[in-house]
């Protein structure tokens, strides 16, 4: 038996389990491989990294707060991986660890599967940590006009000047939205399911709205831009994209993103308050 993972800290929450054991079976590979949440704190993962032959780990991904520190660790990087300097997969290939990025083509692929255009377009990212980091260089790469606005403008301005090179980007001073078509929150604002990163008065139709969270599964930004008719998605088709990504490079076979969405689906329904 291959096994497969996710590590991260904390851990238990997460529905990567749900989705690749869900793919597995689907593929008929559950005899060959599993798929399991794994808590490694930041201490141990020096001992997590020299013990995956002895544990016959194929395969992990790789979550909070571990996707920077695990780069040291690794064989090579997939150029995603480098240049935004973040691993979320990992692939032990006869003990060479090779790493990859694809939190950033899950969340184009995300859009896509939704029919959100983006090439041309302009699009307000709000927020600049560690997920606005793939949002922003996809969206670049993709020909996607961005503008930033964060809490804390310094942040912004940095990751500004990392990708400036790549396309169009600026930062906001004060929070508009009537220049943008897309509007993305990458932020944890909605989290708690009582605030949103935007006033209301700030969405309108024109707006496609985007937000990276799925757990509320519609937040209170989702909320509004309902209420105001726009076209929008919360951040689930994004784990899924990503997750089947990594599935991909794991065992060289595509797996069905519908039945991941309905593994999915079905675990939300089982697990709400
Ligand atoms: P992640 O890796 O999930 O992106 P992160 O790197 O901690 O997490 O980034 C969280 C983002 O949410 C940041 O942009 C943060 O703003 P700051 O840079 O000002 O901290 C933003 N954020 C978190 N709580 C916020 C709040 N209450 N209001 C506005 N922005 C908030």
């Amino acid at each position: 038996m291959n096994h497969l993972a996710v590590i991260g800290h904390p851990i238990q929450h997460s529905l990567s389990p749900v989705m690749h054991m869900a793919a597995l079976k689907d593929k008929e590979l559950s005899d060959v491989y599993d798929y399991q949440a794994i808590h490694v704190q930041p201490t141990l993962l020096p001992e997590f990294i020299e013990t995956l032959n002895q544990k016959h780990i194929s395969g992990f991904n790789v979550t909070l707060p571990h996707k920077t520190t695990i780069i040291k660790y690794l064989d090579t990087l997939d150029s995603t991986a480098h240049d935004i300097a973040a691993v979320n997969t990992v692939v032990n290939k006869n003990s060479e660890l090779l790493g990859y990025n694809t939190d950033v083509q899950g969340f184009i692929d995300s859009l896509d599967d939704n029919n959100f255009t983006y090439k041309n377009k302009r699009a307000l990212v709000l927020g600049a940590g560690g997920s606005a980091q793939a949002v922003v260089y996809g969206l670049l790469k993709a020909g996607t006009n961005i503008e930033i606005f964060n809490r804390t403008r310094f942040k912004a301005e940095t990751l500004k000047n990392r990708f400036d090179a790549l396309g169009s980007i600026t930062v906001q001073r004060n929070l508009k939205t009537n220049d943008s078509d897309l509007i993305i929150n990458t932020t944890s604002v909605g989290l708690n399911d009582i605030d949103s990163p935007l006033p209301a008065d700030l969405i309108s139709e024109q707006h496609e709205v985007v937000d990276i969270i799925y757990n509320p599964f519609t937040t209170p930004l989702l909320k509004e831009a309902q209420k105001k008719h726009c076209r929008y998605i919360n951040g689930l088709d994004m784990l899924i994209s990503q997750g089947a990504q990594a599935f991909k490079l794991f065992t060289g076979i595509e797996p069905n993103k519908v039945i991941m969405k309905e593994a999915l689906l079905s675990y939300f329904k089982n697990h709400s308050s």
